[in-house]
């Protein structure tokens, strides 16, 4: 079974830009595992311009399968470690960047991302690594000891958007989810995905799990339009 986790980050974006409660993070997660998602999605920034430590702290609180999205630092480690989500994923973080633009550097950071990985293993936390489709990194994420690699999608997600021609990066990302599985290795997919892009990529066998946040809540938006105009125009009449 293929599965679905939701990230959240732009419920609090959208929270921060008046600084209330409104829309309240944990009511959207615990709803939209009501709804079917099988997990939520956080990634708790080092400058926290979204979701804030305690969003963290209060989903921790709930039942709700945390992913925990966190860049390779080892302060970012002790938080992961004190909050215990179900899950992390590591990320490469830049400041100015507007979303994760890429997959990690491994070879670079290999020795920090191996001892970060194997702390949280050591706790039981399953681990992935945000990776670029690359044989490369796949050979790295074994020796790092990460349980799944989450192959970032923005790049095939942009040329499907742009009706582009995707096949080299479709046969790219099928090539890897088929290697990282014969390693062992679960595999995900994330990043600029809508219902075209997972329609295509769900077609992979070996993809396990699909995180997608923007889509989902600028659609919600959309499509919750109507519902809270009719409230709202009651509201006006009464
Ligand atoms: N997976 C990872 C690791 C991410 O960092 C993000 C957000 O950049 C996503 C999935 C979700 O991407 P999007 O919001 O474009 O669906």
């Amino acid at each position: 079974m293929k599965r679905l986790g939701v990230n959240i980050d732009h419920v609090a974006t959208l929270r921060n830009a008046r600084g209330g409660l409104h829309p309240n993070p944990i009511t959207l997660a615990k709803e939209a595992i009501n709804f079917g998602a099988d997990s939520i999605t956080i990634h708790l920034r080092e400058d926290r311009r979204h979701i804030n430590d305690i969003d963290l702290k209060n989903l921790s609180k709930t039942k709700i399968p945390l992913n925990l999205e966190i860049a390779c630092s080892y302060k970012m480690m002790k938080i992961a470690l004190k909050s215990n989500p179900k899950f992390v994923c590591l990320v490469p973080e830049r400041r100015k960047e507007v979303t994760t633009e890429g997959g990690l550097n491994l070879s670079k950071y290999f020795k920090k991302i191996k001892f970060i990985v194997n702390k949280l293993n050591n706790r039981k936390i399953r681990t992935s690594l945000f990776i670029n489709p690359s044989f490369k990194d796949i050979v790295y994420s074994k020796k790092i000891n990460a349980n799944c690699v989450e192959i970032h999608t923005g790049k095939i997600s942009n040329l499907i958007k742009k009706k582009k021609n995707y096949s080299n990066e479709l046969e790219k990302i099928k090539k890897c989810a088929k290697y990282a599985d014969s390693l062992g290795i679960e595999v995900h997919a994330g990043h600029g995905m809508d219902y075209k892009t997972t329609r295509i990529l769900s077609k992979i066998k070996e993809i396990k799990e699909f995180n997608i946040g923007h889509f989902i809540i600028g659609e919600a938006i959309s499509v919750g339009l109507s519902k809270v105009i009719k409230k709202i125009k009651k509201s006006i009449k009464k």
